[in-house]
């Protein structure tokens, strides 16, 4: 909900005008209340705000061995990426082919024996290698929880505070409304795996109040960390990915996308089926019937992709 009450209290109130009208179209309920000391969350990209940063192919790894060799991903560059165009575009322009990442069209390694090992020691080299990108305000790397063997996988944008906080992905109120949202396809947090695109929170300070101001990760933010989402996703291989919000999906799919005009539809990442839907960040600013109904319908084309 939003920090505002007012705004807060409107939200609550139309979502019991729902209920009592029937229209609950969706089996989460009422939106995750803002928790005494759990910071705000951060805003995800409206559906049809995207980002424009062009990115350059991800390095490319491999690992020798699958079960126990992990080797960190190159480093990320030094200098700034280009920025050519506006912070938002049509998006029936097609993106620039250098924005394409090669590995999207290589088939996935199978996944290794000890996948849990795997993700471990990938874990370790990560944390390592990103430590360097460690300041005042991403002051940890955040680099995934859940399952090594899970069906599912949810990829989202980047750590937020909280997130920063405890080192978690999706622990602030968009985690909370996540969560909601994996227990109504009848899972648990547990029993799937959690990601994001970038693994350290992207923010900006306020000069005159000295606050944070969560914003979107830069090309140059998302490729310190995608090279490490690509290997876990080749460690869990997993049968089907989410992406929640626009700036996974760009990222996943190497293209800008209208998450509302592709949400629902079917993407590939690398040969898995790939749901794009919106960010439950974005959900909680407009936590209408309408978007909450889609939210589950798209979750429910995953439930039966899971089930095939
Ligand atoms: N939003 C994200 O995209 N990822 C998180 O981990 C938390 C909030």
């Amino acid at each position: 909900m939003s920090d505002d009450p007012y705004r807060s209290a409107m939200l609550r109130l139309a979502l019991e005008m729902d209920l009592a009208l029937g229209m609950a179209e969706a089996p989460w309920g009422a939106p995750p209340v803002q928790q005494r000391g759990v910071s705000g969350d951060r805003p995800a990209l409206a559906p049809d705000k995207i980002s424009d940063r062009r990115v350059a192919p991800p390095p490319i790894n491999r690992r020798s061995d699958a079960a126990t060799q992990v080797a960190a991903p190159r480093s990320a560059p030094t200098t700034s990426p280009k920025v050519t165009a506006p912070s938002t575009v049509n998006v029936e322009d097609p993106m620039p082919i250098d924005f394409m990442r090669p590995k999207l069209s290589e088939p996935m390694p199978g996944p290794p024996a000890d996948r849990a090992a795997a993700l471990k020691q990938l874990a370790v080299v990560a944390e390592k290698d990103l430590q360097r990108f460690v300041n005042d305000i991403a002051t940890r790397v955040v680099f995934g929880e859940g399952d090594p063997n899970a069906a599912l996988m949810f990829v989202g944008e980047g750590p937020g505070a909280e997130e920063d906080k405890q080192g978690r992905p999706f622990v602030g109120r968009s985690g909370q409304l996540l969560d909601k949202m994996i227990q109504a396809m009848g899972l648990s947090r547990e029993a799937v795996y959690i990601g994001n695109v970038a693994k350290l929170r992207a923010a900006d300070r306020d000069p005159d109040t000295g606050r944070l101001k969560d914003r979107p990760p830069t090309d140059a933010e998302v490729k310190r960390g995608i090279a490490y989402l690509d290997e876990q996703i080749e460690i869990i291989a997993p049968k089907v990915i989410v992406t929640l919000g626009a700036t996974a999906l760009k990222y996943m799919i190497g293209r800008a996308e209208n998450v509302t005009r592709v949400r629902g539809n079917w993407q590939t990442y690398r040969g898995i089926p790939l749901m794009p839907t919106y960010h439950p960040s974005f959900l909680l600013r407009a936590y209408t019937p309408e978007n909450r109904a889609k939210v589950w319908d798209d979750l429910k084309k995953v439930m039966e992709r899971l089930k095939s």
